[in-house]
């Protein structure tokens, strides 16, 4: 039974994670932390919320955490995919929270969690890293509570915000620098590239629809969400970034892993936000200047489409 803390920035595909988390058999969803990112971070609080409700798990504790990135602030959030609510428009879909976040903010519910967890806990940052270096940095002696991070951010080639930088990493590069090279927390990074490869079709679509009262709300969400991938990809469908890592963090081993050394662009030109992945030869055996992280490269692709659908299926 995998351990795990979802911090995100709900978002379509969060929404999709987040529920399969909460419904999956195979997953401890011990908390919720939300950052600012593809909207604010009063709207992408108010939908982790929703999205907990809608999933009866209202149990599952829930804390806001930054609203900016760490150094640089910058308006840009991802409203031309996400809509202005973080949710296509349909937040209201959803049902209202019957509680609000627990008090003291996400870096101090992360911690806590972790301090009381007997065994270590995987954390998926689906979102912006900024509570994650805050937390690396603020609480350094919990490191070993964490069994892994996996990160759904970067891209090895292209990117999405940029030609060169996938968004999460983009909208905080001085904290995913933080996370992902200054330490040494073991890490699955899940790019775009295998996000992509992995989007979802309209037949998915139809049978998210039939999963049941969850799966029909999710799908609820979709519209303008397929609307804005459909041009992006050239052909119907939609990426459900997210939910690809969140397979990887309740069943380890579901993508195939490379271990590359990492670095951040963190400098303000063109690349800004890139993930620099080193594949050179001799980099990889340890002669690389950045610490190396495991990067999702593979799966098998129509696989992870149907377990994506397992988790959602509404269980009697
Ligand atoms: C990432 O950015 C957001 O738009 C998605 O929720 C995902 O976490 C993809 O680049
Ligand atoms: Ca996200």
């Amino acid at each position: 039974m995998a351990r795990l803390i979802i911090d995100t920035d709900p978002g379509v595909d969060d929404a999709i994670a987040i529920a399969i988390a909460a419904l999956s058999p195979g997953s401890d969803l011990l908390g919720v932390t939300t950052v600012f990112g593809n909207v604010g971070l009063a709207k992408t609080t108010r939908n982790a919320l929703r999205l907990l409700e809608l999933c009866g798990r209202a149990d599952v504790p829930v804390a806001a955490g930054a609203d900016r990135p760490l150094v640089h602030p910058h308006a840009r959030r991802d409203s031309s995919a996400h809509g202005d609510d973080g949710l296509s428009g349909h937040a209201e879909v959803l049902p209202e929270p019957a509680r609000d976040v627990v008090a003291g903010g996400a870096v101090a519910l992360l911690a806590s969690l972790l301090e009381r967890a007997d065994q270590p806990v995987t954390i998926a940052p689906i979102g912006p890293l900024t509570n994650i270096a805050l937390l690396l940095a603020a609480y350094p002696h919990l490191k070993p509570k964490i069994e892994r991070l996996v990160v759904m951010g970067g891209a090895i080639e292209g990117g999405n915000v940029s030609a060169r930088a996938e968004f999460n990493i983009w909208s905080d590069p001085e904290a995913a620098r933080r996370v992902l090279v200054a330490d040494d927390v073991p890490c699955v990074l899940v790019p775009l590239d295998l996000t992509h490869r992995c989007a979802v079709d309209r037949a998915w679509l139809e049978d998210l629809a039939g999963c049941g009262r969850i799966g029909e709300a999710l799908h609820a969400l979709t519209p303008e969400y397929v609307r804005h991938y459909t041009a992006a990809l050239g052909v119907p469908g939609m990426v459900v970034h997210d939910a690809v890592a969140i397979v990887e963090a309740i069943t380890p081993g579901t993508l195939t892993t490379e271990s590359m050394p990492l670095d951040i662009e963190c400098s303000f030109g063109p690349s800004r936000g890139a993930v620099i992945a080193d594949r050179r030869r001799l980099a990889r055996a340890g002669d690389g200047a950045s610490g190396p992280a495991d990067v999702a490269v593979d799966t098998d692709i129509d696989q992870l489409r149907a377990l994506l659908l397992d988790g959602l299926r509404e269980r009697k």
